[in-house]
């Protein structure tokens, strides 16, 4: 089976450029995760559901159909049909996401979904629960880890239009939801390697994940 690199971490630890340009480097293909948990968060905010109720937001997770493309020059991902790259980066999502994907309804259809595709392996996967839930049988588990400062010096210059200081307090209250909700809350993996990116630039972390994965 091919290789599996499983790469976990908190928003604006560069994950995301990481995980496509080691993929890129690679020839591999590439999951993200998080867009997942987006997608569903993007359907529920469609339908009207009460993200406030739970058992309303569990009643429904079955009913959409997220597909996830893996290419790594051009992450597609669709709900019921729709072209939804766009708006699931939108404020509306963005401020939902962290209370739907404590639903463990929510959660166990999306990790089944992410083991299916990752199926024979040849894949690198980004998100917060990878190597300790989705996928502990990686090969290669990287922790990626930055200062408060450069998460959100980094999610500010994604994001324009919004201050640093909102993009720390919006940072510091998803990192709160994220890691205080009983279900997978981001810890580090057995045997995970912790890579610190906040002295790094992007092609510092991919080199450095590439050494790891030729060790
Ligand atoms: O890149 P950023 O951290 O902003 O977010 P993301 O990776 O797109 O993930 C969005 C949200 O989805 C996170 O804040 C988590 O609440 C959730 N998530 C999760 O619970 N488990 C994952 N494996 C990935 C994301």
């Amino acid at each position: 089976t091919g290789l599996v690199v499983a790469m976990d971490g908190p928003s604006g630890s560069g994950k995301s450029s990481a995980s496509r340009g080691v993929a890129k480097a690679l020839g591999l293909r590439y999951l993200d995760t998080g867009a997942m948990y987006r997608a569903m968060t993007w359907w529920m905010l469609e339908h009207g559901v009460d993200l406030a109720d739970a058992g309303a937001v569990a009643a429904r997770a079955a009913e959409p159909e997220i597909s996830s493309g893996t290419d790594p020059d051009s992450p597609a991902i669709h709900v019921d049909g729709v072209d939804v790259a766009g708006p699931i980066r939108g404020d509306a999502v963005t401020g939902a996401v962290s209370v739907v994907a404590a639903v463990p309804e929510v959660r166990a259809r999306l990790v089944a979904m992410q083991r299916q595709i990752i199926g024979d392996g040849g894949i690198v996967v980004e998100g917060r629960d990878i190597g300790t839930v989705v996928a502990p049988e990686a090969e290669l588990k990287i922790y990626l880890t930055a200062s408060a400062e450069a998460r959100a010096a980094r999610r500010n210059a994604e994001l324009a239009g919004s201050t640093m200081e909102a993009q720390q307090a919006a940072l510091a209250r998803r990192d709160r939801l994220d890691s205080t909700r009983r279900t997978d809350p981001l810890s580090m993996a057995d045997g995970a390697v912790e890579l610190d990116t906040t002295a790094l630039n992007l092609d510092e972390v991919i080199a450095e994940v590439l050494r790891l994965v030729k060790e």
